[in-house]
């Protein structure tokens, strides 16, 4: 992705066994090359995860001891074989948004290589920090201004400001709300190169690039919520044990403040198992795939289906449900039990219809507090 907009990196390979990584250095042919272990977390390095190999031997011997490895919780499963580089001195740079000040932040910093973090704790004027406008972004000027900031030499400032107008070509372009480089580094031969990147690309941007799908690590997330991700679900996993299913954002946010409240009081404290939003005026199909996606997570032990009726009319959702108990039973679903709470629009409608199909397993609470401990209590027997 660099590359791709110019801004000065290694050459490097990836490779998922050791003998890849061992024909990955051959090609790249420089006396000393870098296994850096392919991770969507930082701290690589410290965590032993890069490491520098003199031959391809012992590319090959780096590559067998880092893949496999868990780094913060994330298996190591491809390593990148990159070209040594011959570091002077190491910089940081990044590129956020700010969004409290409604615009971009560039940071920058002359220690770079090091946790950034501690840095802007202990010592704050060291990380030069200068708010970007996005109508104007980070033109040559700009770039230059942030280097000063920084405080490097004059002689630099030229380099790294096109550095860095190239890297806000990658944060516009590419639609992220991060790009940092840490360490940005001067060579021997003082040129400026990325030598380690990290970006985070925005969701809602994700139709207009086709070619960031490639980059997902599908392998690494969870298999639920890969399925609940081609169901065009909005399904996030969380370690409790009672499934969630609401109707808009913050329904299910306050649902699993409930849950997790109201399973204090039970044996093992059940919390709550995932965040799944409906959404508005969801149907059937939406329903059963929700539920479908519940119940195929081992931990699940009760569901609690809390819906406020606004748009969506409560008559509609329990349609829903009545259909969506029909699918899964024709799917062989192993059904858990279930806490249905209908409130706002034609809830009484609602209720009725729940209570006439008379489902196996499904109990109907008027309130959200009521209903989240009753499913807090079932997920706890
Ligand atoms: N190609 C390279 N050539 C020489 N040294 C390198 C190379 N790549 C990385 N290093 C060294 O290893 C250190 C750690 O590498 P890198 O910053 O890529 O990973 P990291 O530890 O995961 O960083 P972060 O914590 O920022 O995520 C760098 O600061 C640098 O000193
Ligand atoms: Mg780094």
């Amino acid at each position: 992705m660099f590359e791709k907009h110019g801004v000065p990196v290694l050459r490097g390979q990836t490779a998922t066994t050791p003998q890849e990584a061992r024909a990955a250095a051959e090609q790249l042919g420089t006396p000393v090359v870098v296994v850096k272990a392919q991770v969507k977390t930082g701290g690589r390095g410290k965590a032993g995860g890069v490491k520098i190999a003199k031959s391809p031997e012992e590319a090959e011997q780096r590559a067998g001891e880092i893949l496999g490895m868990d780094i913060k919780g994330h298996e190591v499963r491809t390593v990148m074989i990159a070209e040594g580089a011959d570091i002077a001195e190491e910089y940081y740079f990044s590129i956020l948004l700010d969004r409290a000040n409604r615009a971009y932040l560039a940071m920058c910093s002359k220690e770079g290589g090091v946790e950034i973090e501690q840095l802007a704790e202990e010592r704050p004027e060291a990380l030069a920090r200068i708010e970007i406008d996005p109508l104007v972004g980070i033109d040559q000027a700009k770039g230059a201004e942030i280097a000063q900031a920084a405080g490097f030499d004059a002689a630099d400032v030229d380099k790294l400001a096109d550095v860095f107008a190239k890297l806000y070509e990658v944060y516009v372009a590419e639609d992220a709300t991060l790009v940092e480089v840490n360490p940005l580094v001067k060579t021997g031969a003082g040129e400026i190169i990325a030598l380690d990147g990290k970006v985070t690309l925005d969701d809602n941007a994700e139709f207009r690039h086709e070619d960031h799908k490639e980059l997902a690590d599908i392998a690494a997330t969870d298999p639920l919520e890969v399925k609940a991700s081609e169901l065009g679900l909005n399904y996030v996993k969380l370690d409790g044990s009672v499934g969630i299913i609401g109707n808009g954002a913050g329904l299910v946010m306050s649902t699993l403040d409930v849950v997790a409240y109201a399973g204090e009081e039970f044996a093992g404290q059940p919390k709550p198992a995932n965040f799944l939003d409906i959404g508005g005026g969801a149907n059937a199909q939406v329903m059963a795939n929700g539920l479908d996606v519940i119940l195929g997570d081992q931990a699940v032990r009760s569901v609690f289906v809390n819906v406020f009726g606004g748009i969506t009319a409560c008559d509609e959702v329990a349609k829903g449900i009545v259909q969506a108990f029909g699918l899964l039973t024709e799917r062989g679903a192993d059904i858990k039990p279930l806490v249905v709470r209908l409130d706002g629009n034609a809830a009484e409608e609602g209720r009725r219809i729940l209570t006439e199909a008379n489902l196996p397993q499904l109990e109907q609470v008027d309130t959200m507090d009521g209903a989240a401990k009753r499913a807090a209590e079932l997920a706890a027997n």
